[in-house]
C-alpha cells in the first residue's frame, strides 16, 4: 500500500487546521509531505506520533511569502514520493494591527502570504504534477467584518475568486474547491488575549466551535471521489454560526 498510496502535499500543516489535515489523511492512508514555519518543534512532534519511521509522513521548512517558495515545494513532494495527487493549502498569516497604522508592506505580505502562494502552489501542482484535487483554507472572514483584518478578510476573499478562476482553468483534470471555517479551536485562537470563546459557543447553532478534525473531514471528502461533481465551490463549515451573522 505504501509505495502505491496517494500523496498529498499540506502547506502549513505544523499547527491548527493543518495539523489536523495531516492526521485525517496520514489516518486514511495517504503519504503526506507537509510544511512548517516558525514551529519545527510541531512538525517534529507530529512525525514522532503518526509516523516515527517516517515512511509516510515528512515534514519540510517553507516560508510560503516567498515567492520561489510554493514551486520548490512541487517539486520536493514528487522527488521525495514519486507524484503527487492532491494539495491543501492551509497556510495564511493575520495581521491585527489597528488599520490606520498597517503599512503597505505588512498589507502585502499578508496577501503575498495567503493568495500568492496559494496561487503559485496550485498552479505549480496543476502543471507539473498529476493532482487531481485542491483544497484551499479559506474563512467566513471572505464575508464578515472583525476588527483590525482589512488585510486578512481581503486575502480571504480573493482565495475565493481564485478558487473558482484556477477551477474553471484546469478542470476537467484538476478540481479546486475552498473550505470556509467559521471559528475553530487551535493553538493560535485558543492563546489569542481575549478570544470569545464562550459568547462564540452560545452563538453557534451547533453549540460548540469547531475541532481541527470537522474542517479535516472536510477536506478529506474534497480529496476523495466522493466529490468528483464539486469544483470552484467554497464550502462553509462553521456549526451555522454565519447563519446568525446577518
Ligand atoms: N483558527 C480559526 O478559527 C480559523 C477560522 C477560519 C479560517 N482559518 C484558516 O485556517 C487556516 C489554518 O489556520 P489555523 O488557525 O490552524 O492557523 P495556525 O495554527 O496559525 O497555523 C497556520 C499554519 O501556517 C503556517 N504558516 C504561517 N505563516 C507561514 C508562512 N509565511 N509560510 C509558510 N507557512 C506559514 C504555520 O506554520 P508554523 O506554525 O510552523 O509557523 C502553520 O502551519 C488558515 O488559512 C486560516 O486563515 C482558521
Amino acid at each position: 500500500m505504501t509505495a502505491t498510496s496517494p500523496v498529498v502535499l499540506v502547506a502549513g500543516g505544523s499547527s491548527g487546521i493543518g495539523a489536523g489535515v495531516v492526521r485525517r489523511l496520514h489516518g486514511d492512508g495517504y503519504r503526506v509531505l507537509a510544511t512548517y514555519h516558525r514551529h519545527p518543534e510541531r512538525a517534529e512532534a507530529l512525525v514522532q506520533a503518526l509516523d516515527p519511521d517516517g515512511r509516510r509522513l515528512a515534514f519540510v521548512p517553507s516560508d510560503l511569502a516567498d515567492p520561489a517558495g510554493p514551486g520548490a515545494l512541487v517539486d520536493e513532494a514528487v522527488e521525495r514520493f514519486g507524484r503527487l495527487d492532491g494539495v491543501v493549502h492551509c497556510a495564511a498569516t493575520i495581521d491585527t494591527t489597528p488599520l490606520d497604522e498597517l503599512t503597505s508592506e505588512a498589507f502585502e505580505r499578508v496577501l503575498r502570504t495567503n493568495v500568492t502562494a496559494a496561487f503559485l502552489l496550485l498552479r505549480a501542482a496543476a502543471t507539473r504534477t498529476t493532482m487531481s484535487s485542491a483544497v484551499v483554507i479559506s474563512s467566513i472572514a471572505a464575508t464578515y467584518t472583525g476588527p483590525d483584518s482589512a488585510a486578512y478578510e481581503a486575502s480571504k476573499a480573493a482565495l475565493s475568486m481564485l478558487t473558482r478562476s484556477l477551477a474553471d482553468h484546469y478542470a476537467p483534470r484538476v478540481r479546486i474547491n475552498a473550505i470556509a471555517p467559521g471559528a475553530v479551536e487551535t493553538e493560535r485562537s485558543l492563546a489569542a488575549e481575549g478570544f470569545p470563546r464562550a459568547m462564540l459557543q452560545r452563538r453557534i447553532p451547533l453549540g460548540r466551535l469547531a475541532e481541527p478534525a470537522d474542517i479535516a473531514a472536510t477536506a478529506a471528502f474534497l480529496l476523495s471521489p466522493d466529490s468528483a461533481y464539486l469544483t470552484g465551490q467554497a464550502i462553509t463549515v462553521d456549526g451555522g454560526l454565519s447563519l446568525k451573522l446577518t
